[in-house]
């Protein structure tokens, strides 16, 4: 395969350095992908993927090191340097003007012809939609698109520039899985068509189901590139993480307690005021998890808002430890022990301020935090400082921003903060959405010793595994009714499977 004269060489990026503070991002980075190749480049969160393509891209400049762009030295300044050398990224937050249409974002900041400024935009629009399969409308609105969509919009984008080297940012966090096999769809046409498309991703299965070949990253470090037809998920695993990986938990029988949440017929209704929940009723435990299986958009989120008190139910009831809370507001939640871990990260946090205070956000308000009008800052860095070693929280400092943070790091921020006053009622919904497999252990686990310590634990997740791996029963969602709960030992697959499509229904035992 390698080629002695380097001229099907891309991009190659040679002892790549990068410093932030306190971090060493990329230590003696090198890196190389070849015209026509989907490379993918693989690590666990805060391993320095998007740092090292940031790089490539012109956002950020190295400390030290040398890129080599078709076989030239080349000095990239900025994102514009990077578009000129066919260079094109889509990160992880789109960068879309929400109130234009797709053709306007699409020209947008290029020279164009003054009367008819879009005409070409759309004659490439419908170029690329034929040979890459980047179906859009040009004239719908970014605010009417979905991810999807809108990812098919920046890609466009760069393609519209000139890219050849295209940079995707964890692609598929954002998509449905139709979407996601679109989007793969899209990359193999690209490929094909001689395009270079650097793939980031910390999920092993993409690897294998799109990329030629893997670059590996664990601490800012390359440990090694292999060609993906000749090694296997076990191997990958053991490089990211730099140890066995467990694909199987140790999870003890459930000592169960009693009844901690009870909902009777509970109705809710989702944005658009259209029934999401229909009358759903079940019952946790104390020392259980209750996991809702179910395709998105059955409902889950819904139930979930309804129940930390951020969607008002329409019908039915709630109970937290035979105590009526239907209707009340989050606060009162959080004060009768019910914590929430959210799908979408930032929701649950403040991304601009530091982590000591987002540690701090559910209790600022109570001694020893606060004094008289003032936050004592003194206190708050001691708690924080336990938290973060206590749960591992990869940080420069307590003072750094969260939005700085790794995905994983947020995540156990958001962790930390939510389950260390041992709650009542943990409400955990896609916890591990977006991580790597290191942090998905750990939050797996972390949800198990809740639950051991007697927390009531409802779990949400789209990933069918992770449900089946750690609750002691199972609900389907379909269409907002609940289609049945078993318990985990009796769940197979293909049961669950109809379930979740909604062609079996089993009667759900009276709640007591
Ligand atoms: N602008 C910044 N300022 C300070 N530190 C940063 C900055 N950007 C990244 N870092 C740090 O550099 C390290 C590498 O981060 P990077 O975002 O490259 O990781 P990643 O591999 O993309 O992780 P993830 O899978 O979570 O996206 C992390 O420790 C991160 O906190
Ligand atoms: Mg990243």
């Amino acid at each position: 395969m390698s080629d002695q004269t380097g001229s099907d060489v891309a991009v190659a990026m040679h002892g790549i350095v990068k410093r932030f503070p306190g971090v060493l991002a990329n230590d003696h980075v090198s890196f190389e992908a070849r015209f026509g190749e989907v490379h993918a480049l693989l690590g666990e969160n805060g391993a320095g993927k998007t740092t090292l393509m940031n790089i490539l891209y012109g956002i950020y400049r190295p400390d030290e090191g040398e890129i080599y762009i078709k076989g030239r030295r080349v000095t990239i300044r900025s994102p514009r340097d990077a578009i000129r050398l066919g260079i094109g990224m889509v990160h992880q937050q789109y960068r879309l003007v929400s109130t234009h249409t797709v053709v306007e974002n699409v020209i947008l900041g290029l020279p164009g012809n003054f009367f008819f400024p879009d005409r070409a935009a759309r004659r490439k629009l419908e170029e690329f939609s034929e040979k890459y399969g980047l179906h859009v409308d040009p004239e719908a609105r970014i605010w009417q698109l979905s991810s999807g969509e809108q990812q098919r919009v920046e890609i466009i984008k760069a393609l519209y520039r000139g890219a050849e080297i295209l940079i995707l940012d964890e692609p598929t966090s954002m998509l449905t899985p139709g979407e996601i096999d679109e989007l793969l769809g899209v990359i193999r046409r690209m490929a094909a068509e001689g395009h270079t498309v650097i793939f980031i991703t910390h999920k092993l299965d993409e690897v294998f189901d799109i990329s030629d070949r893997v670059t590996v990253l664990r601490q800012g470090k390359v440990v090694a590139t292999l060609e993906t037809a000749r090694t296997d998920k076990p191997s990958l695993a053991r490089l990211m993480v730099g140890r066995e990986v467990l694909f199987r938990l140790e999870k003890r029988p459930a000592s169960v307690g009693q009844t901690v949440l009870r909902v009777e017929g509970l109705h809710a209704l989702n944005d658009r005021g259209l029934p999401a929940v229909r009358n759903v009723s079940f019952a946790i435990a104390a020392g259980e998890i209750l996991g809702i299986a179910g395709v998105a958009g059955n409902g889950q989120r819904e139930l979930v808002e309804a129940l930390v008190g951020l969607r008002p139910s329409t019908q039915g009831r709630v109970f937290i430890k035979e105590q009526e809370v239907t209707h009340q507001p989050p606060r009162t939640l959080i004060e009768r022990g019910v914590c929430y871990i959210p799908g979408e990260r930032l929701i649950g946090l403040v991304p601009s301020l530091s982590v000591a205070e987002n540690l701090i956000l559910r209790n600022y308000c109570q001694a020893p935090f606060t004094q008289g009008a003032f936050l004592n800052y003194g206190a708050i860095n001691e708690y924080a400082d336990h938290l973060v070693a206590q749960y591992s929280v990869a940080t420069p400092s307590l003072k750094t921003p969260v939005k700085l943070l790794s995905g994983g790091n947020i995540q156990r921020v958001i962790l930390a903060r939510e389950t260390c006053r041992a709650p009542t009622l943990l409400v955990a919904a896609h916890p591990t959405s977006g991580l790597d497999v290191g942090a998905t252990e750990y939050i797996r686990q972390l949800l198990l010793a809740q639950r051991d310590q007697g927390t009531a634990v409802l779990l949400v997740s789209e990933d069918l595994e992770e449900v089946l791996q750690l609750s002691d029963r199972i609900a389907v969602m379909f269409e907002g009714q609940i289609m049945g709960i078993l318990p985990a030992d009796q769940a197979d697959l293909e049961t669950i499977g109809l379930m979740m499509a909604g062609a079996k229904k089993m009667s759900v035992p009276e709640v007591v």
